[in-house]
C-alpha cells in the first residue's frame, strides 16, 4: 500500500477505454491492432497512461505516448508503467524495447531503467532514441 498525493493503494493496470477519456496527452497513440493503451489506475484513479506498438519493427516493441498526471509525478508510476509495457512487450514476443525522447529528465528516467541511447531521429524535432533489451 502506498499514499500518493492523496491517492491510496497499490496500481492497477488495464488497457485504455473510451470512458477513461478526455486525458491529457501530450502525444496520443493511436489505437490499432498491434497497439496496446494501458493506463495505470490507483484507487479508481487514472494517473497515468502509455502504449506500446509492437508491429513498427518486427521484435522491438516502440513504447510512446508515456504521460503521467502531472500532480502525481516523480512517485514510481511512471517507472511502473514502463515495466507494465515492457511486461507486454515480452507477451507479444518482443526481446526489446525502445522509444524516442526529447525531455533531458525523462530521458534519464530511462537511463537509469537500462535503457541506452542507440540513435537520433527527427520526428519533427530532434530526439533520441533509447533502447533495452527484454
Ligand atoms: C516522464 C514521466 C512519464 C515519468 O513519470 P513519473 O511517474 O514522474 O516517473 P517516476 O516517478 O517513475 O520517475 C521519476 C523520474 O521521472 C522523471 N521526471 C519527473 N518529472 C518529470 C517531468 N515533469 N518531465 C519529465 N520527466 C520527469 C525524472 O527522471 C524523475 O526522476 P528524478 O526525480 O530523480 O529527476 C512523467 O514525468 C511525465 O508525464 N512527464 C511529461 C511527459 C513526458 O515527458 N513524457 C515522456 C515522453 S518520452
Amino acid at each position: 500500500m502506498s499514499t500518493v498525493g492523496g491517492v491510496d493503494g497499490a496500481p492497477e493496470f488495464r488497457d485504455l477505454r473510451t470512458d477513461d477519456l478526455p486525458l491529457a496527452w501530450t502525444d496520443a497513440p493511436e489505437p490499432g491492432e498491434d497497439t496496446e493503451i494501458v493506463v495505470v489506475v490507483v484507487s479508481g484513479s487514472v494517473l497515468g497512461i502509455g502504449a506500446v506498438d509492437h508491429a513498427i519493427t518486427p521484435g522491438r516493441g516502440a513504447l510512446y505516448g508515456l504521460v503521467v498526471h502531472p500532480d502525481h509525478r516523480g512517485r514510481g508510476w511512471g517507472t511502473a508503467l514502463i515495466g507494465e509495457l515492457e511486461r507486454r512487450a515480452g507477451a507479444r514476443g518482443d526481446t526489446e524495447v525502445y522509444l524516442e525522447v526529447e525531455d533531458p529528465r525523462a530521458e534519464r528516467l530511462y537511463e537509469r531503467l537500462g535503457f541506452r541511447r542507440i540513435g537520433t531521429v527527427r520526428n519533427p524535432t530532434l530526439r533520441r532514441v533509447l533502447g533495452r533489451g527484454l
